[in-house]
Formats: structure tokens, sequence, C-alpha cells
């Protein structure tokens, strides 16, 4: 048989959250043959809003779907007014439109800066895992900046990172609202990020594609606003439009960056041509001023919000377990790691092993572990994602009967999202059953030693 020789570079790379996910749960989540397990496993994992694509951008792709030809590299014009405009009016954001550049996909647009960008890469930790196998791949310097304390980037902290760095470009990758914690960054941490990134001119790629989940929407604060020279900003319609199939993200390059742009032009035109001509202008219906794209945002972030706050709420009552806040995005990260002794008890020695034991029966919990955020691999946390759940439905019975109290807010959580609620039951049991079996362990050891004992 042929044998291929695979380039060093590839195998070196780490399995990109989407695969490592999806392989984790072949792995390890075999059919259950209990009737009561079949179905499947209570999704905490896999970060996909549960919602219909809108309905516009739905209309606008079928009827464009004649457009075959070829978009310029950029994207084409239409498209980029409507994201300049949609930038002004929900994140007083005013930037013109040759600044913005489309592509197919956030993640590839990442890549795309890192790639025409010299420089060390810091990266705060936890973080989403799409960043690192980039980083690895396009074989930059890089540097963590662990943020655990607080969830959050201090100016102190990174300015103490910076003044160990010596490359004479450094690239921060701020990600807000952040993907594992939920946490939305105020102007006044952004500007004191900013005075650091002034002072020693670092360069931020800002992922803003979670800007418009969240909850309270006037707490946004885009870092573009904060530091216009300095800041890449990207997103798109994965989060916000419920639509990652479609691929389709974009850039704003920062103020007086004309040479920059022509440069990054050629790497887009090399590796991908243009971004498809019918999902471009499917996706100016997405970012038209219109009714139903209001309507569609406000009621897709409250039920976020209201999924959010049942969860955080049901997780912190939980003995031990404490979480972020969410105010935005669908995750939270949660802080097992007061069960640290438990779990070495029972042989569950990394983050690995822990969603390992999660996923089998009778847990059936599928969430993402401290090793895909990039933390230590002895560090308990975990991502818990709050969206499993029939996003149409709970559409429309929101529209139906928006939940205002407290009580209807749960009661609207149990009705649309059962699994939820079931899923995170499980996880008490899960912490129930560990401490269950730890301590007959203990008792069993100081019987035999008693046994023993002479
Ligand atoms: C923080 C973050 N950035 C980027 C992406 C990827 O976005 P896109 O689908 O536009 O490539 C994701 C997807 O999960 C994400 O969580």
């Amino acid at each position: 048989m042929k044998k291929f020789v695979i380039d060093q570079q590839v195998e070196d790379i780490e399995l990109p959250e989407n695969l490592k996910l999806n392989t984790f749960l072949q792995e390890f989540h075999s059919d259950c043959p209990h009737p009561e397990c079949s179905f499947g496993f209570y999704g905490f994992a896999f970060g996909q809003s549960p919602f219909p694509v809108p309905k516009p951008v739905q209309d606008s792709l079928i009827n464009n779907a004649s457009k075959g030809t070829y978009a310029g590299v950029p994207g084409i014009p239409e498209l980029r007014e409507a994201i300049s405009r949609y930038n002004k009016r929900h994140f007083g954001f005013d930037v013109d439109s040759r600044r913005i550049y489309v592509g197919p996909g956030t993640k590839e647009l990442i890549f795309n800066l890192l790639e025409i960008l010299h420089g060390t890469v810091i990266l705060p930790t936890p973080a989403w895992l799409g960043y690192l196998p980039q980083i690895r791949f396009l074989k930059k310097n890089y540097h963590m900046l662990n943020v655990r304390s607080n969830g959050k980037i201090t100016p102190n902290d990174l300015e103490h990172l910076i003044l160990r760095l010596q490359d004479r470009q450094k690239i921060l990758i701020l990600n807000n609202p952040n993907n594992p914690t939920g946490l939305v960054y105020s102007q006044l941490e952004l500007e004191e990020i900013t005075d650091v990134c002034r002072k020693h001119g670092i360069l931020v790629i800002s992922d803003e594609i979670y800007a418009q989940t969240t909850f309270d929407i006037n707490k946004f604060v885009s870092m573009g606003r904060i530091y216009p020279e300095g800041t890449f900003i990207t997103n798109g319609l994965s989060k916000s439009h419920a639509a990652g199939g479609y691929r389709l993200g974009y850039v704003i390059f920062p103020q007086h960056t004309y040479e920059l742009r022509q440069q990054f032009k050629k790497i887009l035109a090399t590796e991908y041509t243009a971004t498809s001509t019918p999902i471009q202008f499917a996706a100016i219906a997405g970012f038209h001023e219109s009714r139903e794209m209001d309507e569609y945002f406000e009621i897709t972030r409250k039920i976020h919000q209201i999924m959010g706050e049942y969860t955080f709420q049901t997780l912190n009552k939980m003995e031990g377990v404490k979480t972020t806040k969410p105010e935005a995005t669908f995750y939270l990260l949660a802080n097992f790691n007061t069960y640290s002794d438990y779990f070495l008890a029972n042989k569950i020695s990394n983050s690995q092993k822990f969603s390992e034991s999660l996923i089998q029966h009778p847990y059936h919990i599928a969430l993402v572990g401290g090793d895909s955020l990039v933390l230590e691999r002895t560090d308990f946390s975990a991502r818990i994602a709050f969206v499993d759940y029939d996003g149409q439905r709970a559409m429309k019975n929101y529209v139906n009967n928006p939940p205002k109290t407290s009580s209807d807010k749960i009661e609207f959580v149990k009705t649309n999202a059962p699994k939820i609620v079931d899923g995170l039951a499980m996880i008490q049991r899960y912490l129930n059953d560990l401490k269950t079996k730890t301590n007959s362990k203990t008792s069993q050891l100081s019987t035999d030693t008693e046994v023993t004992a002479p």
C-alpha cells in the first residue's frame, strides 16, 4: 500500500474543537442499552445557537440562488455597506465600509489576520479552542495570559507579560463577549486595556462574534470604538443569526490601513478567491435594518438570558460549584475544583478523564472540559452551553406569552428546555455519586485497616 507522508506542520497541530468534540462523543458515548437513555446525551458541549436562521436571511438566500459569478475579494459592496450601517446602529461604531472585508467565517478571517501580522500572540485563557491550533499551525510565538482569577484580562497582568516579550510587534486576542465565560468587558475595562496597548503598541484582534447576544445590549462596547487605530474586529452570522453553516464572517480593519488591506486582499485571493456570492446576498438581509431582524435579536437574546440565568442559579446551588455569571453568549464556565480530592480518589486525574466520566452511563453529560479551554489539564473547570432545546418552539412560545416574573421564567425553561433541566439535575447526581463512592471507599479502607491491624 502507498505510504503518504504528512507534513509535520499538520501532524503537530491540535485537533480543533469541533473535531475534538465529535471524536470524543463518538468514542465515549456508546449507544446505551437502557431505554431511558435513548435521548442520546445532555448536550452542554456544542456551541451552536438553537434558533432558526432568520426568515429574511433564508428568503434572501433563495432569491439569490441564481447569482453564480465570483464576488470581488473583499466582499460585495452592498454587504460591506450593510455591515457598516449595522455596526453604527447596534454598536455605535461608525466605520467606512472600505475597512470591512468579508470572508467565509470569522475563524478563517482570524487565521488570515494571524497569517499577515507578524508578531507574538498573547492568548488569554480560558479561551475558545479555535485560536490555539491556528497559532501553532502558523508557527507563531505565543504566550498564555491566565485570567482564571476573575475571568478577565487586567491591565496589570497584561503589562507584566508584555514587558517580558521581546518581539517588535505583539497581538492580543480579546474575545468579548467571552467564550467560555459569558462575561462582557465594560467600557472602563476596555479603556484600561487600551491604555496598556497604546503605551506598548500592541495590536488587538477583538473577536466580537457574540456581541449581539449581550443580554442587555447597551452593556456591549466594541473595542473598535475605544482603540480604533489598533483593533481588528471580527464578527459574523454564526452566533447572532444562528447561521454557522452559512460560513460568513467579516473583519473591520483599524483606521489608516490601506496598504495592509491590499496585502490582506492578496492572501484572501490566494486562499479562497471570495466568499460565496449567494451567501453574501443572504447576509445583507441579516445586517439590514428591519423590524423583523430587531425582533429576532431581541427575542433570542432574552431566551439566552432566561436559559443562562436558570443554568447559573441551578449550578451555583450545588455544593462546592461556582460559575461565572453570563451576561452574553450561551455559555458559562463552571468550576468543580473543590471536588479535586473526590476526582483523584476515583482515578479521575485530569479534565479529559472528568469529561469521559460524565459522558458514561447513567450520566450522559456532554460538556467541554478544561483541557479544551486551554487550561491546565488538572483544572476541573468546564464550559456549559445552555442551548440544548428546540429554539423554534421556544421563540414561538416566548412571543405568545413572554415570561415576566422569575417563576414564569423557571416555568419557561421547564416547558421549553426539559433537557437542560434534567441535564443539570444529572450533574448534581454525578457529584453526589462521586462523593458516595469516595466515602464508601474510605470507610472500606478504614474497615480493612481495622481488620488487618494487629
Ligand atoms: C469565540 C469564537 N470565535 C469564533 C468562532 C467561529 O465563528 P465562525 O463560525 O464565524 O467561524 C466561534 C465559534 O464557536 C467562537 O466561539
